[in-house]
């Protein structure tokens, strides 16, 4: 049986009833689990005495015209897809579901922490609130978890890097695990808002991956992808399509060693995001 919490105070027991030798990872989730959830889980398991994977909607990441209310909540089947792993691992798993946001964000919580200008970069210029909301919530349940070690998936790739300057900023003891992105067979990175996408967009947002790979190509022969991409961002899906410094998401330079090749794409009102990370030759 895989233990379930959903209070605070439940979790707090939990952590409280373990030594200090007894190591934790922690999977952050929105829920409605996919393929690239449970690797994190898996490498979590393997990595720790136990894990402690949080579903919960966050509502301070979403914008009020966005889709927080329809965000798929999807428990049920979600504790399934956990069930289904082997055994060993299964053994490791702590399910923090709250169902009740207070749990995480008590009556009268005011606090935001903001990384600051690298949060409105790239979707931070679509989604100028969503980045705080997220660093609000992964804070919190550091804190709660009191883990040494949180996985995240590079699909997420702004994200990936906001948290690792809010951990170094605020020198969060927790060590930060960048998993690669999982991918159907058509290429198309997973994610929970693919489901919104009919047959016929499921088609058409594979040239978000195609035209990544693309890029990468160019990047990899030393031929300058400034025309491709400019050609691109005429199609007024892309909502940016860049490359970047992983190190910072700043313009490449002389010693900039690896780029990210980063983009978002829109079909009818879902936005999907991709990336792939090139090393530069020397
Ligand atoms: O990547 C996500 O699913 C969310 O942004 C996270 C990290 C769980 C915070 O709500």
């Amino acid at each position: 049986m895989i233990k379930v919490l959903d209070t605070r105070s439940s979790l707090d027991e939990f952590r409280k009833s373990l030594s200090a030798e007894t190591s934790i990872g922690l999977v952050p989730t929105m829920g409605n689990l996919h393929a690239g959830h449970l690797t994190l889980l898996e490498k979590s398991c393997m990595e720790n005495d136990f894990t402690i994977i949080t579903i919960f909607v966050n509502p301070k990441q979403f914008g009020p015209t966005e889709d927080f209310n329809q965000y798929p909540r999807t428990f049920e089947q979600d504790l399934e897809k956990i069930a289904n792993l082997n055994l060993q691992l299964k053994s490791k798993i702590i399910i923090f579901a709250p169902k009740d946001p207070d749990e995480i964000f008590a009556k009268g919580f005011s606090t935001t922490i903001s990384v600051g200008a690298i949060t409105q970069l790239l979707c931070g210029r679509f989604r100028p609130t969503h980045f705080d909301g997220v660093t609000t919530v992964v804070y919190k349940l550091f804190k709660l978890a009191n883990a040494h070690n949180a996985y995240f998936g590079q699909k997420d790739f702004q994200q990936c890097v906001i948290i690792k300057k809010m951990v170094k900023d605020l020198e969060i003891p927790i060590k930060l695990h960048i998993m690669p992105i999982i991918r159907n067979s058509d290429g198309l990175a997973l994610s929970s808002r693919n489901q919104y996408l009919n047959d016929d967009q499921k088609l058409q947002a594979l040239h978000l991956p195609e035209t990544l790979i693309k890029i990468e190509k160019m990047i990899n022969i030393s031929v300058d992808p400034k025309k491709l991409i400019e050609s691109e961002l005429e199609n007024k899906a892309w909502d940016y399509l860049e490359v970047l410094d992983t190190k910072d998401l700043t313009l490449p330079n002389s010693k900039t060693k690896e780029v990210v090749i980063i983009g978002a794409y829109r079909l009818g009102s879902t936005r999907l995001l991709d990336n792939r990370v090139v090393k530069l030759n020397a």
